[in-house]
């Protein structure tokens, strides 16, 4: 070959190269709340060119798409939303091994999902469940415990989530069972049921419903109560006396996706503080996971909620979250609403 065909050999060679570096896509499945979920993809675009597709879902019902995906799975990273049904497409391998070279830059809780999942998913924010209610609605005596919501006062007064489409819920579910044991919590989630105006798909839907005044009381991520306090509505913010659980809000590759270098750009980026605080512009008061994001102020200080020791591994394994559901369906979903 001459040394000019060898030049232009080379320079064809070197440019599918250059293509293949510069990703122009990401499908983007999204489960925090609507805003933060446009507010972070329109920074990443901003930021790299990449145009982001992005769908907002519940965790559970994200979870449940990738699955029924699997054969020809559609989205690059599924992007928030409760740790437990990424630890359980871990655990299911829908999700994608990646280690990140910013794993280094995250707090200890964080870290543990990606080790817990063997690095298939990683935390990038913390809150902690509790509930709020509409101080309007509610005068005298407001509760401060999980066992005040059984009060006959509150007859279809409180709303929560599905715990088979919102991860909120599932939250909850699973937080009862570690503070009271499995059959106690479903003797407690059956007598909520009689207060329960409704079970929504979004987890986020009963505080939105307690701040226009549909119902009283919400049961929510506490952060989602503060959200509403600080655009203005009557929300107070409970604590439960009892103690409560917490998420580990996760991110996660969705193995076989249509734009893989784009997931880890997108990964890499997501765990930068930078991009964490965004969170905050968009009314979101999580606990971000990288040790030098800005925690915003109105974030409810977890170091004062009494939290339980939430096992992640176990109520995030595909045995124990599928049963849990499934007693769920049977004793409570059959009650009715
Ligand atoms: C809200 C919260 C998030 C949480 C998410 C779960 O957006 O702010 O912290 O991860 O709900 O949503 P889901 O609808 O699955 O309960």
């Amino acid at each position: 070959m001459s040394r000019k065909n060898l030049f232009i050999g080379a320079a064809f060679a070197l440019f599918p190269l250059t293509l293949v570096a510069q990703p122009k896509e990401l499908v983007l499945y999204c489960s925090v709340g609507e805003e933060w979920c446009r507010a972070q993809s329109e920074a990443f675009s901003r930021e790299t060119g990449i145009n982001v597709l992005m769908t907002r879902k519940s965790s559970g019902e994200t979870f449940a798409q990738i699955k029924a995906e699997q054969g020809q799975p559609r989205g690059d990273v599924w992007w928030g939303g409760t740790g437990d049904p990424h630890l359980q497409a871990a655990q299911e391998d829908l999700t994608q091994e990646y280690r990140s070279p910013s794993l280094s830059d995250v707090q200890d809780w964080a870290l543990r999902q990606a080790e817990t999942s063997g690095y298939r998913t990683v935390g990038i924010y913390a809150g902690a469940l509790g509930f709020g209610y509409n101080s309007t609605l509610v005068t005298a005596n407001p509760p401060a415990c999980w066992a005040d919501l059984l009060d006959a006062r509150y007859a279809d007064d409180i709303q929560v989530a599905n715990p088979n489409s919102s991860g909120t819920s599932y939250t909850m579910l699973a937080t009862m069972v570690q503070i009271m044991g499995e059959n106690p919590a479903f003797d407690y989630l059956k007598k909520l049921n009689s207060n329960i105006s409704q079970y929504t798909k979004s987890g986020s839907a009963p505080i939105r419903a307690a701040a226009t005044g549909e119902t009283a009381i919400g049961i929510v991520f506490m952060h989602d109560a503060v959200a509403q306090a600080v655009g203005g509505a009557p929300i107070m913010t409970v604590a439960p006396c009892e103690g409560t659980g917490y998420e580990v809000g996760s991110m996660s590759i969705i193995k076989g996706g249509p734009n893989p270098e784009a997931a880890k750009l997108w990964y890499d980026w997501a765990l930068s503080a930078k991009a964490q605080e965004i969170g905050a512009t968009a009314k979101s008061y999580q606990v971000p996971s990288n040790k030098n994001a800005v925690t915003p102020p109105e974030a409810p200080k977890l170091s004062d909620v009494k939290l339980i020791d939430y096992d992640f591994a176990k109520y995030g394994s595909s045995e124990v979250r599928t049963a849990l559901l499934a007693r769920w369906d049977a004793e409570i979903g059959t009650l009715g609403k």
